[in-house]
């Protein structure tokens, strides 16, 4: 069974492993590049892992099947009222399994319980399979449309959500 957490401090290396291993599989699917990732202190995973969920802006969630990360997603609360979830990914042989799903709530549940009453991301224009998943789960556009800063032949949208139970 697949176990979707927040990540711990210890899990610094593995957040790292994941990210980075994200950034090489899909690399127009995020606005940081794999070099820049690639280049960043490892003080910068070790506070990104042990984000505390009671208190920060910031949480990383991972997925672990045994003792395999197969997934990870982040969330930041941009102010009291929205949070931006960044860095989605599951590994190729784990897609179709309902982790990418299992990782969403998980990053919205918490953005509920910091107050968050909408989410917002962004996805590259021609990333099909996030898209339709992202649909599937209820986001839409808001009709926000850029370049990524240096790779200006890439567009990202922008989806919303409402995290008010209508
Ligand atoms: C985006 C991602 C997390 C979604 O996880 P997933 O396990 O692939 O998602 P799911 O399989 O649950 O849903 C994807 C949907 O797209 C469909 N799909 C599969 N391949 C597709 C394709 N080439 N084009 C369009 N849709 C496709 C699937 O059938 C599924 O729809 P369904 O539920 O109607 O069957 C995962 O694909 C991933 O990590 N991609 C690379 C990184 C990435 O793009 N991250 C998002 C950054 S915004």
């Amino acid at each position: 069974m697949v176990e979707i957490r927040h990540s711990r401090s210890d899990d610094w290396e593995v957040l790292k492993a994941i990210r980075l291993e994200a950034l090489r599989e899909s690399p127009d699917a995020f606005c940081t590049t794999y070099d820049e990732a690639f280049g960043y202190a490892d003080d910068v995973w070790i506070e990104r892992s042990s984000a505390d969920p009671g208190t920060s802006v910031s949480v990383s969630i991972l997925a672990i099947d045994a003792s395999e990360t197969v997934g990870m997603a982040a969330g930041i609360l941009c102010d009291e009222s929205q949070l931006e979830v960044l860095s989605l990914f599951v590994k190729p042989a784990h897609r179709g399994t309902g982790i990418a799903q299992d990782l969403m709530d998980i990053v919205e549940a918490w953005g509920r319980t910091r107050g968050a009453k909408r989410v917002v991301l962004d996805v590259e224009a021609e990333n099909d399979r996030a898209g339709v998943f992202y649909a599937h789960i209820g986001y839409q556009p808001t009709g926000k449309r850029e370049t990524y800063p240096g790779r200006v032949w890439l567009h990202r949208l922008e989806l919303e959500k409402s995290l008010v139970e209508s």
